[in-house]
């Protein structure tokens, strides 16, 4: 049972971060799945590679607005910080002693443009100038796949090290989400490295990226978890899938003989609208609303048919923040989602009016007393709607 929170696309303070744990200790979550880097932002001291807090963790500017408006507008403002190890210790003791356990994601090998902007080396374009990104989106769009070269595998081996050094937990989020192969095709060197090494395609590619780090991690007693395009190639089933998409990849996995977390987008990812009043707070698409929330099974139909429900071992709602700058936009997006996310993986007898009850009595107090703002709308806007 978890929470995710992207830092990267904006970062909070730590009070907020221990406000964070404190909602999920309240609500019975037991892991806090804490997205650490990304294209526009690294947020966690490294040692060895000490550019990725000077310049990774610094972008010259915001976008403005939704993603798809044109033209595109930014706010030219110098945006950034991270977490250091003295934060993440007190953080990690903070959640420890409330039953949380904190995943850390450092997202590779696509996502990484962050990291390219301090050591352009690790880019298939070494001698091109990136930046950290100041726009959102981008897959596809733009390059930000790391290069396979021995610089790139010991960096990967130096910043996991040190991740786990101030996060004990056992799993450690790996990424491997949206990494796109475009890059890889139109690179000579990377091409050679495919040969080289027996590997027919871009996903092969991908594969080894991922297999590397997990075999890495093992050596450190630790496992891999990554998002569901990890299990596209040929990889062996220890490490955990974390499916965003729908039922069709969770069935896909679990035949594989994946265990599988949940975080189907609809109606998990707390980032999607949860009313269709087109005054409602920006938010990036979708229609998430509270009662899609609550009702969602957790095992799919497709794949409690194919017996493979005792595949699925958790699920999660995740918050990413490109649309959400300030802790109280969080609030609003995860509230009262979050709650009904709780009882939805809590109750095997689902009563949704009664919840509805409960949530006006006691809840809705309970948010206030927190100074937490929410979405108040949610009897209005049901699934249906
Ligand atoms: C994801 O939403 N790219 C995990």
């Amino acid at each position: 049972r978890g929470m995710h929170l992207d830092v990267v696309r904006h970062i909070f303070p730590v009070s907020y971060i221990k406000k964070y744990i404190d909602y999920l200790t309240f609500h019975k979550f037991n892991t806090f799945h804490w997205h650490l880097t990304d294209d526009q932002g690294w947020r966690f001291e490294v040692s060895s590679y000490p550019k990725l807090n000077s310049v990774s963790s610094w972008r010259d500017s915001t976008l403005i607005g939704h993603f798809k408006d044109t033209p595109a507008r930014y706010d030219g403002k110098r945006y950034g910080g991270f977490y250091t190890k003295a934060e993440i210790k007190e953080i990690v003791a903070y959640a420890s002693v409330r039953g949380i356990t904190i995943i850390p994601e450092l997202d590779i090998p696509g996502h990484s443009r962050a990291a390219m902007a301090a050591y352009p080396q690790l880019s298939t374009k070494p001698d091109t100038v990136w930046n950290v990104a100041t726009t959102w989106g981008m897959y596809n769009r733009q390059n930000n796949v790391l290069a396979p070269t021995d610089f790139t595998f010991q960096f990967l081996k130096a910043v996991f090290k040190e991740l786990t050094e101030l996060f004990p937990s056992t799993y450690i989020h790996i990424g491997g989400d949206e990494c796109s192969r475009m890059w890889w095709k139109q690179d000579k060197k990377t091409q050679l490295f495919m040969q080289k090494n027996n590997l027919k395609d871009e996903t092969a590619l991908q594969t080894y990226f991922i297999k590397y780090i997990a075999s890495y991690l093992k050596t450190l007693n630790r496992k891999a978890i990554g998002w569901h395009e990890i299990a596209e190639g040929d990889l062996d089933t220890s490490t955990l899938i974390m499916n965003w998409a729908d039922e069709k990849q969770a069935v896909t996995a679990a035949k594989k003989g994946f265990n599988i977390i949940m975080t189907p987008g609809v109606p998990f990812y707390f980032d999607h609208f949860q009313s269709k009043d087109p005054n409602d707070s920006l938010a990036i698409k979708g229609y998430n609303s509270l009662e899609a929330v609550y009702t969602y099974r957790v095992i799919p139909d497709a794949v409690q048919k194919a017996n493979l429900g005792n595949k699925i071992i958790g699920a999660q709602a995740n918050v990413w923040t490109e649309y959400m700058g300030y802790s109280t936009k969080v609030d609003y997006m995860i509230f009262p989602r979050m709650t009904a996310l709780s009882e939805n993986l809590w109750s095997k007898t689902k009563d949704y009016p009664d919840f509805l009850r409960r949530l006006d009595q006691f809840m809705i107090p309970r948010y206030q007393s927190w100074n937490s703002s929410y979405f108040k709308g949610y009897r209005i806007w049901t699934k249906e709607k």
